[in-house]
């Protein structure tokens, strides 16, 4: 078999969704090819034709992804899927190598994804990234320990999803300026994405919720939401699912997390993508009851080892010399003396890894000592992994609530 693996011409990107639809059992309307058409640049993506017939698809948006240190030109790596006709043939592997010699070319250091099995991407040079937090919060548990200093007057407004698009924006960039993980957002991003609220995004819940959470009369936090109404033997058991909440300030978060498990009629509050390091634990008399799993979240790749080394910043201290492999990629494979800063080297190396496992440490969710701990580095110097750890810390850990 012979699979001719190129950009595709519109009409032929129509038929290629059809790929998707297949491989993930999904129904794909009119409106989301639409959407897509919009969101997606033609020439980000690519088709992998049998005969001329589509049988896989991948596809990159363009991203702006915040690192220590500010954003970078992201590669969001989407829309992946092969036909179960064409399976375990190697298709993937041609698609992501391809697009990542694309993605190499168009100058960005990075690709990221969430991947719908945690076992596919690894072998490609991925490593997780941002995990998140999955809360399915009991709420007849949730209850707040004392607040040992006044709490501020906290006013809600749900607004409708135009207001939202004026309101929730300034939110969402303070806390973007603070955190590694997050997504920069154009106009069209909040319109077709986070704000849109297309009947099929519902899976039987209510329309979309835009609550905004003042705090002494500044806008301090957001929820978009939706309800789940169930109903069990005539006691109301619903759920709040929120699509994200943003809080700028502890007192918001506190107050956000007091809002969605007050909800009438319901039972639990569900966060598929919640912070990793969010407070609310530290807050509440019975942190069990959050019901917290630790889910992979966002993957990395490092495509341009060297620039995405050279982009994000370092904590003081005596660089590191990293070795650094990539099967994949050849053009990342080397050494690096990374601190102040980040370039090529002929020195001896500190600590040899692989790429995948650079990206774990890169945005500051694990450090070397845990991939020591893991037997992902091979330590060649006494406590390098320390000192390389020293370099990489963050003060809080990366965190990206958006499913792509
Ligand atoms: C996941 C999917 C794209 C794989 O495509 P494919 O063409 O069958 O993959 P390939 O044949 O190129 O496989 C490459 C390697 O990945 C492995 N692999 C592929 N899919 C895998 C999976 N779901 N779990 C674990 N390993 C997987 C293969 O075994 C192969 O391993 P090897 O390198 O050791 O030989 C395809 O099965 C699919 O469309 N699944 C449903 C939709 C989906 O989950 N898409 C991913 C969205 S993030």
């Amino acid at each position: 078999m012979s699979v001719e693996i190129r950009v595709p011409s519109e009409e032929e990107r129509r038929a290629a969704i059809r790929v998707a639809e297949t491989a993930f059992a999904d129904t794909i309307e009119d409106a989301d090819v639409e959407r897509e058409e919009r969101m997606m640049p033609l020439e980000r993506v690519l088709v992998a034709f049998d005969d001329g017939r589509p049988v896989g698809l991948a596809a990159a948006y363009r991203f702006e992804l915040s690192i220590p240190g500010g954003p970078v030109p992201c590669a969001g790596v989407t829309w992946v899927a092969v036909l179960p006709t064409h399976r375990r043939r190697g298709i993937l592997r041609q698609l992501m190598a391809r697009q990542l010699n694309d993605v190499h070319e168009s100058g960005e250091p990075i690709a990221a994804l969430w991947a719908s099995e945690a076992a596919i991407y690894g072998r490609f040079g991925y490593g997780i990234s941002a995990p998140t937090l999955r809360i399915e919060s009991d709420s007849s548990r949730f209850s707040l320990r004392e607040d040992p200093w006044p709490p501020p007057e906290a006013s809600w407004t749900l607004l409708d999803g135009e207001e939202a698009f004026v309101r929730f924006p300034p939110i969402y960039e303070r806390v973007r300026s603070q955190r590694a993980g997050l997504l920069g957002r154009d106009e069209g991003w909040w319109r077709e994405y986070r704000l849109a609220d297309p009947e099929r995004w519902r899976h039987g819940a209510s329309r979309k919720s835009y609550a905004l959470l003042q705090l002494d009369g500044e806008d301090a936090a957001y929820a978009v939401y939706r309800v789940k109404s169930e109903w069990e033997r005539d006691l109301p058991v619903g759920e709040v699912r929120v699509t994200e909440a943003f809080a700028t300030t502890p007192a918001a978060e506190r107050e956000l997390w007091r809002y969605l498990s007050g909800v009438d009629l319901t039972v639990k509050v569900s966060y598929f993508s919640a912070d990793p390091a969010a407070s609310i634990f530290l807050m509440v008399r019975d942190p069990r009851g959050l019901r917290p799993i630790v889910h992979d979240g966002l993957w990395l790749r490092l495509v341009d080892v060297e620039a995405a080394l050279a982009a994000r910043t370092y904590r003081p201290g005596d660089p590191v010399v990293l070795e650094v492999r990539d099967d994949l990629c050849p053009w990342n494979a080397g050494r690096f003396r990374v601190g102040e800063g980040a370039e090529r080297t002929d020195a001896e190396p500190d600590l040899i890894l692989d790429v995948a496992d650079l990206a774990s440490v890169y945005l500051g969710a694990y450090d070397f000592v845990r991939l020591a701990r893991a037997r992902r580095v091979d330590v060649r110097t006494a406590s390098a992994a320390e000192r390389a750890s020293d370099l990489v810390r963050t003060p809080l850990p990366p965190w990206c609530p958006e499913i792509f």
